[in-house]
């Protein structure tokens, strides 16, 4: 069984944590890594397919036009955890075992402060409703962790008090869970906010006498700055931690030297490519890793497919300023493009 105990993880995180981004935090240090957040409704509509051709396993849904959830088996094998989204214990249930053999651990999203997610009774609607978050927690337990010995997790965020927080953490410890991961801010807070941190040694006690490792998120920076929270604090290295924002802008952040944006970028294409992301998806990604400033922003923006942005970024020089013309390539692009209507 896979243990969260002192591991440097990426964070779960819809659009971001898709598979390229997970094959890039893994080549450069992260432990473990989570899968989006995938709604239980969603998952178990799904088919699962071998994908031969990509060496793959893909989760898909009639009508998508990308697999609803992409697993390389000979790179996350062993790495990767699945996130749910649910409010029912029988959905939860009905979709881990779906894809249970195919990931390392299932986790539950209990954090999430969208409206999506709360008015539906998932995330952090979860916190307010702490029976049926149990209940959750119990029934995966139970019909899943114990069975084909994989862990069962839940991500909450602090509640409003500390003893409040702890009463939790205490309750949810008691279902049997394996791990514990906490965003140290509270539903309210955004992430700009300054995480709380104060009373992170007293939820770890109560994980402690559960046998439940915990992994603290919220504002964590780097592989080093982890390591100087950890020493700060105070904190026992058994501790994991878990990185989101930063590791979307950056995922080779796990990394004792992280690399500079426009290496990321590039790497971070080149495995897009080899796994056929989803154009749209890789921009996305290529939004947040290339700094706004940059004049490279403006051009990838104007790529229609994977192969566009990676020859542009051939015209990216060493220090990330243009060598070539990438506008030029680009309107001749689109020029063919017309030639061949
Ligand atoms: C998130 N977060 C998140 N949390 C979760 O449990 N499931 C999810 O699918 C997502 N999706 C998501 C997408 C994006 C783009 C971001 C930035 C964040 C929240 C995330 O996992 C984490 O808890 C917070 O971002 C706090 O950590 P950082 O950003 O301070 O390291």
């Amino acid at each position: 069984m896979v243990s969260y105990a002192g591991k440097l993880v990426l964070a779960p995180m819809v659009r971001a944590g898709e598979l390229p981004t997970r094959l890039l935090a893994l080549k450069y240090g992260a432990d473990l890594v989570w899968s989006p957040e995938i709604i239980d409704k969603k998952l178990i509509k799904c088919e699962r397919q071998v994908n031969d051709k990509l060496g793959c396993v893909d989760y898909v849904k009639a009508d998508a036009s990308s697999p609803v959830f992409r697993t390389c088996p000979s790179l996350e094998r062993g790495k990767i955890i699945f996130q749910i989204g649910t409010a029912t214990p029988s959905l939860a249930l009905e979709a881990a075992l779906k894809v249970v053999q195919d990931v390392d651990g299932i986790d539950i999203n209990a954090g999430c402060p969208k409206h999506f997610s709360v008015h539906s009774g998932m995330g952090a609607a979860l916190l307010k409703t702490p029976d049926t978050l149990c209940a959750i927690l119990t029934a995966l337990v139970d019909k899943v962790g114990k069975p084909y010995q994989k862990p069962i997790s839940v991500k909450i965020r602090l509640l409003e008090t500390k003893e409040t927080t702890l009463q939790l953490v205490k309750r949810l410890c008691e279902t049997g869970i394996s791990h514990l991961t906490v965003h140290c801010r509270t539903t309210p807070m955004r992430n700009r906010e300054r995480p709380i941190r104060d009373y992170i040694k007293q939820i770890y006690e109560i994980c402690q006498d559960h046998d439940v490792t915990l992994i603290m998120n919220g504002g964590i920076q780097s592989k080093s700055h982890f390591e100087e929270l950890l020493r700060d604090l105070e904190l026992p290295r058994e501790i994991g931690g878990m990185m989101a924002d930063c590791a979307e802008q950056n995922p080779t952040a796990f990394h004792d030297v992280p690399l500079d944006w426009y290496d990321v970028a590039r790497k971070y294409v080149t495995i897009a490519h080899a796994y056929d992301n989803h154009v749209g998806n890789t921009k996305y990604m290529l939004s947040r890793i290339v700094p706004g400033k940059s004049k490279f922003y403006q051009y990838f923006a104007r790529c229609k497919t994977t192969q566009e942005i990676e020859h542009v970024l051939k015209l990216l020089g060493p220090d990330g300023n243009p060598l070539g013309d990438p506008l030029l390539f680009i309107q001749g692009c689109r020029e063919q493009e017309k030639l061949a209507k």
